[in-house]
């Protein structure tokens, strides 16, 4: 049998005042326990020699109250395991007392019990076609090709030998060497301006659009939002109860001119220019320029989500928009979900320097800090070059799959699909004929191991035409042309 971990000590409480002898009170308080379900089937309790020594009293008691409760059922030993909750006790024990019963009444099943009224917003619906890592699945990077046994080793290192700051209370902006080496990394590749004080560690981006979200908005402040865009973004400008004004998508990116004539006076405007999400378009020059002289003149912000942007497979490489801002205007936003793994949870956001002091203190109050342990790691992986060479691996062969599926398409699928977005990132959207129900096809691939995501849950309100996005980084080339005829025969 497999060894269970030692037990918890309980928090039995015994009174010595009382007219029950000890054992009893002991062997009460167990029944009590096992029945309201505080102790669970199976649960390993503490040896008799560690209870009588942790309640200060001798192991005679506690050694007649163990064995009426094994004379019960209620208590088990197993070969290994110690003494454990008998595992024969239904898990649904907990009797419910008359009074309890009652309010129970009161309160089901008409009267929800009051919560805040934003959950509401933030709450999807149910989305089967997320409960499968089949082909397709969406934000999947190849996990199987991760270099685990040079990841290990880092790790590794940094457990062996803890230094004392990796083991105690960190900086809300995150570990020093790790800013470094990201603000390096960006300003080679991406073009982005900044120094390492400007960066902020976060768990995750999606913390990193909270952090702008709170440090930025007021409760009802507008917000332009890309449509279809990130529903994750959304959530994020939902909690702090801002106003999101929806501005359409088209080849050139978001529409600039149709979000002034909506909404001159918005306060931030979100956007994932170099590979928008979820139709791929690359944000033009033009669009570009214009969107940070409206900044500039409304005195608004912008968050440039740029969270895959390291994976492009044609033309040049694409410079950050924050990298053309001359106005501090930009806040930018990257993650490791997608060139790591999404597990990790480290993203980091570049902050003008006039707002560091302000966003370090939003994100102090979310969660203090990020792993220190991770983040060390995560230097050493980029500083050692293996981030560099993962990188260029991955690109390779996302590259490979995106072109099985393209090929994949065009052979079973291009009478049902209009592919939509630029040669990048880790999946793409295409386009379903007018009258298809993307949700109910993504119900309906997931039961045949699947996902693709609905395009239509991206949207403000349903769009005319559905669509689905696929992910390519996560399945092989082989899953992906078996994906497509999967796909076909739901179509
Ligand atoms: C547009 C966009 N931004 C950010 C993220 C990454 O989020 P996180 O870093 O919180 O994992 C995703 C992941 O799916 C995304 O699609």
């Amino acid at each position: 049998m497999k060894r269970l971990p030692k037990g918890f000590l309980p928090p039995v409480t015994l009174d010595a005042a009382h007219a029950a002898p000890m054992y009893d009170q002991l062997s009460e308080w167990f029944r009590r326990a096992i029945l309201d379900g505080r102790l669970r089937p199976g649960q390993r309790v503490p040896s008799t020699r560690s209870l009588a020594k942790e309640l200060n009293i001798s192991r005679v008691p506690v050694l007649s109250a163990y064995e009426q409760l094994y004379a019960e059922g209620y208590l088990q030993t197993f070969v290994g395991a110690g003494t454990c909750v008998a595992r024969s006790i239904p898990v649904e024990t907990k009797p419910v007392k008359p009074a309890q019963r009652e309010s129970q009444r009161s309160l089901a099943p008409s009267a929800p019990r009051r919560i805040a009224q934003r959950v509401a917003g933030l709450r999807a619906p149910p989305q089967t076609w997320a409960d499968n890592n089949g082909a397709f699945r969406v934000g999947l990077p190849a996990i199987d090709h991760f270099p685990t046994a040079a990841w290990s080793k880092l790790i590794h290192r940094h457990v062996r030998q803890p230094k004392l700051e990796h083991m105690i209370y960190g900086s809300p902006m995150g570990y020093l060497p790790l800013r470094e080496a990201i603000a390096e990394y960006l300003g080679t590749v991406r073009a982005v301006r900044c120094d390492a004080t400007q960066i902020i560690i976060t768990t995750g981006s999606q913390q990193g659009l909270q952090v702008c979200a709170h440090a930025l908005l007021e409760a009802k402040d507008r917000v332009w939002m890309e449509d279809p865009g990130y529903p994750g973004a959304r959530q994020a400008f939902h909690t702090v109860d801002a106003s999101i004004v929806p501005v359409p998508v088209d080849e050139e990116g978001l529409n600039v001119d149709e979000a002034v004539r909506l909404e001159r006076h918005a306060r931030v405007a979100y956007i994932s220019p170099s590979h928008q999400f979820p139709l791929g378009v690359t944000m033009s020059a033009a669009r570009r320029m214009q969107l940070l002289s409206w900044a500039s003149r409304a005195g608004a912000w912008i968050i440039e989500d740029d969270y895959d942007s390291e994976f492009r497979f044609g033309g040049r490489p694409l410079a950050s928009l924050q990298g053309m801002d001359t106005d501090d205007r930009v806040i930018y936003v990257g993650t490791f979900s997608k060139v790591m793994f999404p597990a990790l949870r480290v993203g980091y956001i570049v902050v003008p320097k006039d707002l560091v002091t302000g966003f370090a203190a939003v994100r102090d109050a979310f969660d203090t800090f990020s792993s220190t342990l991770y983040q060390a790691a995560l230097t050493d992986f980029i500083r050692e070059g293996q981030f560099a060479r993962h990188i260029r691996r991955m690109r390779a062969m996302y590259l490979e799959r995106r072109v099985a599926l393209l090929e994949g398409i065009a052979q079973h699928l291009d009478d049902k699909l209009e592919v939509v977005g630029t040669n990048a990132g880790m999946q793409l959207a295409a386009l379903l004929p007018s009258g298809i129900d993307d949700v109910a096809l993504s119900i309906k691939t997931a039961k045949l191991g699947i996902s693709t995501r609905p395009l239509s849950i991206c949207y403000a309100k349903p769009p005319k035409r559905g669509g689905v996005i696929l992910g390519y980084s996560g399945a092989s080339v082989a899953e992906i042309r078996d994906g497509v005829r999967k796909l076909r025969s739901c179509l």
